[in-house]
């Protein structure tokens, strides 16, 4: 018991870079939270620098600039068909999750989602 209450505790210590995924976590309405805990799951393994351990993302910091000038649809086609270096999402998602994908991209500002951990 004690022992995995300390490798918990280890865990978290251990995970800095979510502290941008979690910023602001009180004002995400459900849908967002819906599409943060998937992107989180799903999409920070190459967007973003969510895990501390993966060296350099392959895939683009992904911010609510994605969505300017009406890209929105463009959006929704890339997570569901994906492109040459990104698989596609729409066997795995259903369109609301694509949804709440997209609200939870509304919510990030280019200055929060800093693709970089501290420095050690
Ligand atoms: C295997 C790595 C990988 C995963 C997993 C991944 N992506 Fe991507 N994504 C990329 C790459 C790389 C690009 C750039 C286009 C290319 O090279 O195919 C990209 C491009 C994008 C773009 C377009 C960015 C722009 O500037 O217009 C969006 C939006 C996007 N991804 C969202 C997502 C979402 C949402 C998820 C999770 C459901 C996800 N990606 C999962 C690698 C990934």
């Amino acid at each position: 018991m004690k022992r995995s209450a300390s490798a918990f505790m280890f865990i978290i210590a251990a995970m800095p870079g979510l502290a941008w995924a979690q910023q602001g976590t009180a004002t995400l309405n459900a849908s967002q939270m819906e599409g943060q805990r998937l992107f989180v799951q799903h999409c920070g393994l190459c967007h973003n620098k969510i895990q501390v351990n993966v060296p350099a993302p392959n895939g683009p910091v992904i911010t609510k600039a994605v969505l300017d000038n009406g890209n929105e649809a463009q959006v929704k086609t890339q997570i569901a068909n994906g492109s040459p270096n990104m698989p596609g999402y729409k066997l795995m998602f259903e369109p609301a999750q694509i949804d709440a994908l997209v609200d939870y991209i509304r919510t990030l500002n280019p200055a929060s989602a800093s693709t970089a951990p501290a420095p050690r």
